[in-house]
């Protein structure tokens, strides 16, 4: 199986926050904003693969800033390693005020997605290269996020994650 580049795998995803995407205070809500990560994650990941993919897990989100209604959402997705069956998407998300020509931050993640074979078993995936600096920073820690998110749904023994452990024993 042919191995693939990170931006091979890119999403770009723009939405218009509209009065029903938002709270009480005229802000976009968290989970319509989770809904639409979700969406440009496995897209991305499912470019990466080739194939159908599901939701495994959803790292921790904080929102840094919110996203007001009128305000555009840009959303940038793209696969930051894959293991064997599985694939770590890494999303950026900023807001943009277009009338004042402003843009900001609002948030950063991680989803991983498995890739599954026509009788909804996971299947291997392609092997990721990272290119870029970002690239590669980002691929080298996606096996210590990913031994985090294994330990803490019951799938890993903590003494297993060599990689995480190394980091609380370097000298
Ligand atoms: C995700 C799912 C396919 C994993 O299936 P499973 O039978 O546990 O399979 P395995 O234990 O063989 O794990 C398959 C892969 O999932 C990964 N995985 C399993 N649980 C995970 C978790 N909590 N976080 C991250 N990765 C996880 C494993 O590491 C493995 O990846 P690898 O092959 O790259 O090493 C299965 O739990 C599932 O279908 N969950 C529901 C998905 C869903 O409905 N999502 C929401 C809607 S899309």
């Amino acid at each position: 199986m042919d191995s693939k580049k990170a931006k091979e795998s890119m999403i770009i995803m723009t939405e218009l926050v509209l009065p029903n995407d938002t709270n009480i205070f005229g802000n976009l809500m968290g989970g319509r904003l989770m809904y639409w990560m979700d969406i440009a994650a496995a897209l991305s990941a499912q470019k990466h693969s080739n194939a159908p993919v599901v939701t495994a897990s959803v790292d921790n989100i904080s929102f840094e800033n919110p996203i007001r209604l009128g305000n555009v959402v840009h959303i940038e997705a793209f696969v930051s390693r894959a293991f064997n069956t599985s694939m770590e998407v890494h999303l950026n998300v900023w807001g943009e005020d277009v009338l004042h020509q402003y843009k900001y931050k609002s948030n950063e993640a991680y989803y991983t997605f498995v890739a599954l074979d026509p009788n909804g078993k996971p299947r291997v995936v392609p092997q990721l290269v990272p290119q870029t600096e970002e690239e590669k920073k980002l691929h080298e820690g996606a096996l210590r996020r990913r031994q985090v998110r294994l330990i803490l749904g019951g799938k890993m023994k903590p003494d297993d994650a060599a990689e995480l452990k190394a980091l609380f024993t370097k000298s």
